[in-house]
This record gives structure tokens, sequence and C-alpha cells, in this order.
């Protein structure tokens, strides 16, 4: 049913050879250096941002366990130290230059440490100077859009004996098919589609991530299909705006019959995605939601702000009314959904009167949750030259309003309370080692009883008592265990 443009499938295989050939020579170079070293190669990649960084940093750690690196949290005994930047607020970039000084001082000590950079932040042409002419001791610097090249990038830095820069200013291929080291076993993340269209007008993503650009559905359920015969129960689409999945390619599909397809994959239990524009949520992806036994019940949808006035000058296409009509019509057709959103406080112009507009939002949408952002201010967005930027003192003020009346909002939560649930057990909980952490089908963590036997399994749970932002409960049946060793 579906068909790829053979001149983008050539060019992705042709690309794929290349890399699997580099990844060989970088193989040779690593076991040369680690006999030499007496000990194994180790390498530690840290990400910053979202969740389309987590799984490219999936995607890179795959490529350098291939090359032969093992992987360490401790940047002090890594060989090759990997940062997968964020540029989406200024914090994020102050944080990469600030640890960037603590790893010179341990590149000092151990010389042929390799410092590389990639993601976001380096598609900015002022960071990618800075770091030229300020930290010389970088080895290699990449973008968003050549993560497949990392190992022909680190056998030009070994040969060249100079710092590499690779910069593309679009995604010119696809490369599907390269090794890929998951952080679960039991989960993983699936790029549907890269890049964005939408300009908001406070937003460097399409600036650092290029225009949208759709992968074909047969790539993404041969993934899937890849992915559930390797112990995957639970895949979260990804994409800056998955509504608008499917658009730009030659045959377009929508994204509701995108879900469908892939509701039918035997053995894939639970499908999330993120993030949805609510300027294009059809009708139809919330009766696909509705009707379907696989997509959890849970819908992030980030409302921005409250004001019409404000969402015109953010250029995000709906207004405040649109909105709480979609919210009002997504609990109409699922009534048990979990819906999340994000918000930006201090938007350049922002007036008391707009902020108790976004007030009124979280009160009457009765968000699960709110990720709330104070403004950033990115170079080169219409919003940075805008007029009007809000005092640091106010939108602190606000900052703190929302949060209080997020948290009433909050109580709703506790509709779960002496219920049971299938929950998916994910972690040792942090603080117990004798419990485990689950996730319901609506995100919401549950903490209770049990071993790392359970990791991975869905298992009924029973809804104790709610703390807020999670619960407490106990196992109402046991499950037949699917890994048994512990
Ligand atoms: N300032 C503050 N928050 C921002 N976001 C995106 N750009 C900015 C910015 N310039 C927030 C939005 C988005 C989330 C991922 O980050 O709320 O949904
Ligand atoms: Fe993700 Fe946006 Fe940060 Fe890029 S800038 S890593 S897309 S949050």
């Amino acid at each position: 049913m579906y068909q790829s443009s053979i001149n983008e499938r050539k060019l992705s295989e042709e690309a794929l050879e290349r890399q699997l050939f580099f990844i060989e020579k970088c193989k040779e170079k690593v076991s040369e250096i680690s006999k030499e070293l007496g000990r194994p190669l180790k390498c530690c990649t840290q990400t910053f941002g979202c969740q389309m960084n987590a799984r490219d940093s999936e995607k890179l750690l795959g490529i350098l366990e291939q090359i032969g690196y093992l992987p360490t949290d401790e940047e002090k005994e890594a060989d090759i130290v990997l940062y997968n930047t964020c540029t989406v607020r200024e914090n994020a970039n102050l944080r990469v230059y600030g640890r960037l000084g603590h790893l010179n001082a341990i590149k000092k000590k151990n010389p042929h440490m390799i410092i590389a950079l990639c993601g976001c932040m380096m598609q900015e042409p002022d960071v990618v100077e800075k770091i030229k002419s300020s930290y010389k001791f970088v080895d290699i610097v990449f973008g968003t859009f050549n993560i497949f090249k990392l190992a022909e990038l680190l056998f030009n830095r070994w040969n060249s004996g100079e710092q590499v820069i690779d910069i593309w200013e679009e995604t010119r291929e696809i490369v599907e098919e390269l090794p890929t080291q998951r952080k679960y076993s039991f989960k993983s993340g699936v790029n549907i589609m890269f890049g964005c269209n939408n300009f908001c007008s406070y937003c460097i993503v399409p600036y650092v991530r290029g225009r949208e650009k759709s992968r074909e559905p047969k790539e993404i359920i041969r993934e899937i299909e890849h992915l559930v015969a390797d112990g995957v129960k639970e895949v979260m689409l990804l994409g800056q705006n998955v509504n608008s999945y499917g658009k730009t390619l030659e045959k377009p599909v929508s994204f509701a019959e995108l879900l469908r397809e892939i509701e039918k994959i035997e053995g894939l239990e639970r499908i999330r995605f993120m993030t949805p524009h609510p300027k294009d949520l059809s009708d139809d992806l919330i009766a696909v939601m509705r009707d379907s036994k696989k997509i959890c019940n849970h819908m992030h949808l980030p409302v921005q702000s409250g004001s019409s006035r404000l969402l015109k000058l953010m250029n995000r296409r709906y207004t405040k009314e649109h909105y709480l009509e979609l919210v009002e019509k997504i609990r109409h057709e699922i009534p048990d959904i979990s819906l999340t959103t994000d918000i930006i406080v201090g938007f350049p112009g922002e007036t008391e009167e707009d902020f108790e507009e976004t007030l009124d939002v979280v009160r009457r949408a009765k968000f699960d949750s709110a990720y709330t952002f104070i403004y950033s201010k990115r170079t080169g967005t219409p919003a940075a030259a805008m007029e009007n930027q809000v005092p640091e003192d106010i939108v602190k003020e606000r900052f703190d309003r929302l949060k209080t009346v997020g948290e009433t909002a909050h109580s709703i939560n506790e509709r779960y309370v002496g219920k049971v649930l299938p929950v998916l057990v994910e972690d040792i909980d942090d603080h117990d080692s004798s419990m485990v952490t689950a996730r319901m089908t609506n995100n919401i963590l549950v903490h209770f009883k049990g071993t790392s036997r359970l990791i991975g399994n869905i298992v009924d749970v029973y809804m104790d008592e709610c703390r807020g932002f999670y619960y407490m409960g106990h196992i109402a049946k046991q499950p037949a265990l699917q890994n048994k060793e512990d």
C-alpha cells in the first residue's frame, strides 16, 4: 500500500553503506588505542532537551558501541564524551558552556580524550563560531541533520588531527537501519517525522531542526515490528507536530491513518505520541484514540497561553475558545483521558489580563499536569525583536501564581483511588529498592512493592493512595512474568 521515493531510498542505502565502512575503520582504530592503553575504551553521552534528542542519543550510542566503546556515566573515565545539546531556552546553552570548562580540565589529564558536540545548539552559527574561537579543545561538532555520520566524523578527527566541524542546513537524507542502543528494553521512541513548519514566533526549533519531513509509513512499521520482536511493548511516536504527519509524502497519509496501521502490529501493547498541535487536531484522530485498544489515554496538548491576543502574536493559529472546545470534545469522546500541556509565561507584551486568561484556561481545562516555562528570548525568532519584553520580577511572580493554580487543578488525579489499573513496570524505585515504579496508560506513575523481575511487564495494580503527582499501590494480581531473569 505504501511507496517510497526510489531516489531517496537509493541515496539512503548508499549513505548507510558508507557509514558501515567508517564504523569498521573506527573499530580498528579503537582496538589499536585500546591495545596501547591496555584497557577497553569508554564513551559517555549526555542528552539535553526533549524526547527527540533522547532518541537521537540512543542512535549515537548505538554507533559508539558498535565501534567498540563501552558506555559509562562518568565523564572523567570516558575516552569520548558526547553532548547532544538543546537550545530551546537560553539556560540550556549556558549549561553546556559551563560543563565544557569542566571537560577541558579532564581532557588535560587524558589528552587522547575526544570531546564531541551535536544537536540543536550546534545549528546556530554564533555557537559554532564561539566554539571555533574559544573552545579549541572541542574535537568534533555536528548538528541535527547528520547524526548518522558520527563514525565518519570521528575517523576524520583521528586522520586529520584537527577540529572537525560538519553542520548541514537541512535534511538531505534519512538514513534507516544504523545500530541503536535503547535505554529501556521494553519501550522505545520512534521518529515519525523530523523538523517543523509552524514557526511559532518564540520558537527556535524550525531554524535548528529544519523543514518538516515525514518518514515513510512502511519504514516506521518495519522499525516498530523489529522493536516488538526485540521485546518492546510500548512505542512513543515522535514529531514536532505529529498532526501534520504525512503531508509531504509522495503519497500523503494522515497521522490517524498511520496510527490505525501501527495498531495492527501484533505484540505491540501500548502506543504513545508527542507532540500534537491544537491548530490541526482532527476529529479522525480523536476517533482513532477513542476506538483504539493500544493508544494510551493521555494527550500532551501544548496551549502556550490562554490569551487569544497573545496566541495570535505567538503565531499559534488557534484561539482560547477553540482550544477549550477541543478539550471539551476530547473529554467527551474519551472521558478518562489525561491531558497535559506546556505554558509559556512572560511572552513579550503579556499583560495582567493576558495572564489571567491563561489562569482561566488552566482552571477550566483541568490539566493533569502543566510544564510551565519562563519565556526565553531566542535570537533570530520574530519574538526576540518584539518590544515590551516583560520585566523579570513580574514574570517570576506570574510563574509562581501559575504554579499555585496548577497545583489545585491536579487534585483531579484522585479519581483513580480504589481502582485496579494495568501498569507497565519501568524501574526499581529510586528511593526504596523493595519497590518498583510503573506507568499507567495516562502517564501517571505508581509505586508499589515488587522486584526487578517485574520490569518490562504489564501488571494490574490496585491504587491505594494519590500523593499529588503520583500514586502508591499494591499488586492486584500476580502476573505471568515474561522475563524471569533478575
Ligand atoms: N521560551 C520559553 N519556552 C519555550 N518553549 C519553546 N520555545 C520557548 C521559548 N523561547 C517551550 C514551549 C514548547 C516547549 C517544548 O518549550 O512551551 O512547547
Ligand atoms: Fe528538542 Fe527543541 Fe531542544 Fe531541539 S531545541 S533538543 S527539538 S527541545
